[in-house]
């Protein structure tokens, strides 16, 4: 009994402290609906916004899941990645690692039609997080219940993406202990590299496993037909030469992707990796066997990169142009 009302004091005294604490920094939590008061339609805007441009482009809703990988790896879910290059500091999206990342305008129409309902109310870093969702949902994949109230970075990091975003050739365990260091455990990691289920590789990024000699782990077939879709050991980097991550199904966020992957035809080191891997085969395996099972761990691993380190209370900002930080 005394036990019992001491750990209740306790933790009640712990509970206190920590919400003191939240005040003094100014700090506060994530939370569902944050926006129900100050901009009751402000997800429903998003959505709308999302499903109008997937239907004129298909694959901006592709771009809205990796822009939530590179945004939330890199320090926090903060916008930081949307941020131009501007008054000496270099955009993140400069960074050799965010080649080929593409839509970038239609983030500005999306803002522009949430700033025209609610202005200066939702942030980019929720934009961010929310058309990620509803990106994967309108390519087939699973729907997520998604936290909100980040708040805007006035700065970039392009210092510290390189460390924070693996490269296509890193080993699978660098890759796991990348993901680890912000919460992902080995099962989340290989059902977020499931979306490479949709879009593109460009050829710079896969030559080296065609020439001067195909890579063992590719299957031979599949290699004759990327060697068709970049035929020159040098791709021009400026040219808008790819092959797509699953000629299958293309544009659905499914397990075709382990399935590939098991048959030798994925695109980068990474992908592949996860098959030689012993850690992360049993996954794979799994996944390929059953969409349910993907789907959920999918969630699972995107809500918690959605999560990483937000900015929050009074913390940061709410950019008006989610390209530059507020003029002050
Ligand atoms: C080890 C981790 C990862 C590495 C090394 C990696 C690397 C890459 C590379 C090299 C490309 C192709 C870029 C190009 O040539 O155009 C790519 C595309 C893509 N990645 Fe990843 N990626 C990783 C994890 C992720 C994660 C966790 C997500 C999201 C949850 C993601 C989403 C995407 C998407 C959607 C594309 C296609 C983009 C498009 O078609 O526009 N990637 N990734
Ligand atoms: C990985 O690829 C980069 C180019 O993207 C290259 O400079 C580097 O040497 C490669 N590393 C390995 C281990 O192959």
């Amino acid at each position: 009994m005394a036990t019992h009302s001491f750990t209740f004091g306790s933790t009640f005294i712990l509970l206190l402290l920590s919400l003191l604490l939240q005040f003094y920094s100014g700090k506060s939590e994530l939370q569902l609906n944050y926006y129900s008061e100050s901009c009751p339609r402000a997800e429903e805007i998003i959505k709308e916004e999302v499903t109008k441009l997937y239907h004129e482009h298909g694959n901006t809703a592709v771009s809205w899941i990796r822009n939530l990988f590179h945004d939330c790896s890199v320090k926090s879910c903060d916008a930081s990645l949307l941020l131009e290059t501007a008054n000496g500091v270099v955009s993140e999206k400069g960074s050799s690692r965010s080649f080929g990342m593409r839509n970038f305008k239609y983030v500005n129409t999306i803002k522009k039609a949430l700033e025209n309902e609610c202005p200066n109310t939702v942030s980019c870093a929720d934009i961010v997080a929310l058309s990620a969702r509803d990106g994967a949902a309108m390519l087939g994949g699973p729907y997520m219940t998604m936290k909100t109230g980040r708040k805007d970075s006035k700065e970039s990091y392009l210092d510290d993406v390189e460390s924070s975003i693996p490269n296509h050739n890193d080993t699978m365990s660098f890759v796991l202990s990348t993901f680890q260091s912000i919460g992902i455990d080995t099962e989340g990691t290989v059902a977020l590299l499931g979306a490479h289920s949709v879009g593109r590789v460009h050829c710079i990024n896969i030559v080296h496993r065609l020439y001067p000699t195909v890579d063992l782990t590719l299957d031979p077939e599949y290699a004759e037909y990327l060697k068709g879709r970049c035929p020159s050991p040098y791709p021009n980097p400026n040219a808008v030469e790819y092959a797509r991550n699953d000629r299958e199904t293309p544009m659905v966020l499914d397990n075709m992707y382990y399935k590939n992957i098991m048959s030798h035809k994925g695109l980068l080191v990474v992908d592949q990796e996860l098959v030689s891997d012993p850690n992360t085969y049993p996954f794979v395996e799994k996944m390929a066997a059953d969409n349910g099972y993907f789907h959920d761990q999918f969630s699972r691993a995107l809500i918690t990169l959605s999560e990483n380190n937000p900015l929050t209370g009074d913390q940061g900002e709410i950019r008006k142009d989610c390209r530059f930080v507020n003029k002050s």
